[in-house]
């Protein structure tokens, strides 16, 4: 059986004013009646899935900071999914301190234990081509790799890591990886676009979890210590388990990309042709929401008239937005918040919340 980890612990400034600190986007229902972290645990749940059913998924592993605790349990309830473990983070130091405090925890107790690090952020419709996908990661894992997805990219994208085949894009068996490059600048690129030997980055990670604390144990001895006496000195409150806070207090603040990605050499891809999105940014919502032949998304109690390439959504029952003659634009309308913004400023949504939280 594969432990799905699912991280939950992002804050997700970038879509304000829906997504808050005290309740970040993979908490809401963005598109669908569905949370986006229902979907991801929906996704790698249920006990026989590929063709030869040997493909399992055993409860997931939670990792969140102890706000979004009961959120979490809440949400998964709801959605008739028990979870195996949900490890608390006193504090968030990004992705790497987190997934080697699941996989240290998973291989405790199975040092054969399979782990798919799988973000709560992210929009896969196609679940049965998705599960093709992770069956044959399952080869090479068994090896001893560190398996990631690829993604056919399709714009200069830099909010993703690029991945470099050791040859051009196959029939989605598993290629070696010969380069992990995150979030390049503009100009890398376009030209890792142009050479077609790239592909994103799903952010979907799967190894045997001992494998990937070997990893860390390699390329980034200085999480190592910290983690480990996190964990040795967790406790146990109320079904969570509470990471020790001074220990986790020295876990530098990483991403699981730059720390171990961009260092391995033992990993591989498994190209996924699927449709993937990461919901990072209003300007993803509106290409993912299925814009009409205008590039119009409009929710109810907005109105577009005359209108090109723009999302309109109200999230309060009191307030109708409309927009005429706009190009190009973004306005996002909750009960007490408005962002009015150019769509291809939707990473800098970001920076409004730091300019609100200055203000404060
Ligand atoms: N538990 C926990 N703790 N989860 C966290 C933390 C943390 O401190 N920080 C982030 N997360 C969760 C987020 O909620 C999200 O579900 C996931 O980890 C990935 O974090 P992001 O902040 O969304 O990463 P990214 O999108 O900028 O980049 C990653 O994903 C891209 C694809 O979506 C990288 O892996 C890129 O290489 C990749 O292309
Ligand atoms: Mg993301």
């Amino acid at each position: 059986h594969i432990t799905p980890v699912l991280l939950c612990g992002g804050s997700g400034t970038r879509l304000w004013p829906l997504s808050r600190k005290s309740y970040p986007k993979q908490f809401v229902p963005l598109m669908g009646k569905e949370t986006l972290f229902q979907a991801s645990a929906r996704r790698l749940h249920g006990q026989e899935l590929g063709p030869d059913g040997e493909l399992g998924f055993a409860p997931p592993l939670v990792l969140t900071n102890s706000d979004f605790r009961f959120i979490v349990t809440e949400q998964l309830g709801l959605a008739g999914i028990d979870p195996g473990a949900v490890l608390i983070e006193p504090e968030g130091r990004n992705t790497a301190p987190a997934i080697l405090a699941a996989a240290s925890h998973l291989a405790a107790s199975d040092p054969e234990a399979l782990m798919l690090v799988a973000p709560s952020d992210h929009v896969v419709p196609e679940t049965a081509a998705f599960h093709a996908a992770i069956a044959r990661g399952l080869g090479p894992v068994r090896e001893g790799r560190l398996v990631t997805f690829g993604i056919h990219p399709d714009r200069p994208e830099t909010g993703y890591g690029y991945l470099e085949l050791d040859a051009p894009v196959a029939d989605g068996a598993p290629q070696a990886l010969l380069r992990f490059v995150e979030k390049p600048d503009a100009n890398r690129a376009e030209a890792m676009l142009a050479s077609g030997n790239f592909l994103w980055n799903a952010g979907i990670f799967m190894a045997r979890a001992a494998d990937m604390v070997s990893a860390f144990r390699a390329h980034a001895p200085e999480i190592f210590a910290p983690v480990e006496a996190a964990l040795a000195a967790a406790r146990t409150d109320l079904g969570f388990l509470r990471l020790d806070p001074e220990a986790w207090a020295q876990a530098p603040d990483i991403s699981i990309d730059y720390a171990v990605m961009e260092k391995a050499e033992n990993l591989s891809v498994v190209p996924f042709s699927g449709e993937w999105s990461d919901l990072g940014g209003w300007d993803a919502v509106w290409r993912e929401s299925g814009p009409d032949e205008d590039g119009i998304v409009t929710s109810h109690g907005a109105t577009a008239i005359d209108c090109r390439n723009t999302l309109l959504r109200s999230e309060s029952d009191r307030l109708e937005i409309v927009g005429i003659g706009l190009d190009n634009i973004m306005a996002i309308a909750t009960g007490d918040a408005v962002l009015v913004a150019d769509m291809s400023r939707a990473q800098d949504v970001k920076k409004a919340v730091e300019a609100l939280k200055a203000k404060e």
